[in-house]
């Protein structure tokens, strides 16, 4: 598939018209880090999408009008948001042609907290893309299900790279990888749910809020240090890579080596942070204590408990919704709470 086969059709009839949306956040196992040119991603990925952490939008497009945005986060107008969102719709007027015939409000809030370091970009232009699909069928005439979604993906991709996986739920593909079927650089796909193990269907991700606030350096400054890193063409092979173990790991259910891969992608983004020119660390002290107290508590106990991290501090902590949960849940309140700032915790389930 190529981008010509997005671009949009050529006969539209636009009129006022408001549309809501929501879209989930996801987090991933295998991570995406780095990338070229029109936001194709150096290596695939593979994200679990949140159930809970979630963007709800409502776009308000007004057609008589000259071509602006307004944006509002919770009520409160945003400028530089709003500025984001017109770079971003001129950039993809060739794939939406009736995209700058009107004024736009956009109206968004996240079911989690703003200052939480949950990264809201994902959720936020997966749900601006769904919104942009459905008033493109108003205008346009009905696209299937499966074509509007995928499209959605292509779309969110170009807004930030990871939103693209946010339009499916369970586990979810982007980026050409022979292991998976269909896959694609230009949007993401479901992963067959026939080809995971039950074991991985039913999980919790608690995200213990570390450090509230703004990060250091961005994601997208962290993905243009690969470009001069000179680890990044090992890593990208080493991400392609890992397809093969996690394609085994899932539908074999063998928890352990999942742990074991989920925690290694974890570390080596944050070891390419570390090793980019100029280096930086988002991690935080908590960060450093939860991980450490996670690994002790694995080796006496030999539960399920484990980490994976996005590029902030926040800590990711994953386990299966089993037996052992309650167990788990004890010790996470008892001891890795007392890392975060405020005592601060999301608690979410990816299930499907
Ligand atoms: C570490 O998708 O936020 O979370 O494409 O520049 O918007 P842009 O970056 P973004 O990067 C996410 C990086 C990551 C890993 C991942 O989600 O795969």
């Amino acid at each position: 598939m190529t981008t010509q086969e997005f671009l949009g059709k050529q006969n539209f009839k636009i009129h006022t018209k408001t549309v809501s949306e929501s879209c989930p956040s996801n987090i991933a196992l295998i991570k995406y880090w780095g990338k070229y040119e029109n936001q194709i991603p150096a290596n695939p990925s593979i994200s679990y999408t949140l159930n809970h952490c979630k963007t709800n939008t409502s776009m308000e497009f007004l057609a008589d009008e000259n071509f602006a945005v307004q944006t509002f986060l919770a009520g409160h107008e945003e400028v530089k948001f709003a500025e984001k969102i017109e770079k971003y719709f001129k950039n993809i007027e060739q794939y939406i042609p009736w995209i700058l015939k009107g004024k736009y409000i956009i109206r968004t809030e996240n079911t989690f907290p703003h200052s939480s370091g949950i990264a809201s970009s994902a959720s936020g232009f997966g749900a601006i893309a769904k919104c942009l699909m459905k008033l493109d069928e108003e205008f346009s005439g009905n696209t299937s299900e499966e074509e509007s979604l995928r499209k959605a993906s292509f779309l969110a991709r170009l807004g930030s790279g990871s939103a693209c996986r946010s339009l499916y739920n369970g586990l979810v593909v982007w980026g050409a990888s022979d292991e998976v079927e269909g896959s694609s650089d230009l949007f993401a796909v479901k992963y067959p749910d026939s080809k995971i193990h039950e074991v991985f269907k039913n999980f919790n991700d608690w995200v213990l809020l570390i450090h509230e606030g703004q990060k250091s350096v961005s994601s997208t400054v962290g993905h243009g240090l690969m470009n001069t890193n000179p680890y990044a063409e090992r890593r990208f092979q080493e991400a392609r890579e890992n397809f093969v173990p996690m394609k085994q790991i899932l539908k074999g259910g063998h928890m352990e080596h999942f742990i074991k891969l989920v925690e290694h992608e974890a570390l080596t983004l944050h070891a390419m942070m570390m090793m980019s020119d100029p280096a930086f660390i988002l991690m935080k002290t908590g960060t450093m204590e939860v991980i450490n107290k996670i690994w002790e508590f694995r080796k006496q106990t030999g539960l399920p408990l484990f980490f994976t991290l996005d590029a902030g501090a926040n800590v990711h902590v994953l386990f299966p919704k089993d037996a052992s949960e309650e167990k788990i849940k004890i010790f996470i309140e008892t001891e890795l709470l007392q890392h975060t700032q405020n005592n601060g915790v999301v608690k979410d389930v990816m299930q499907f």
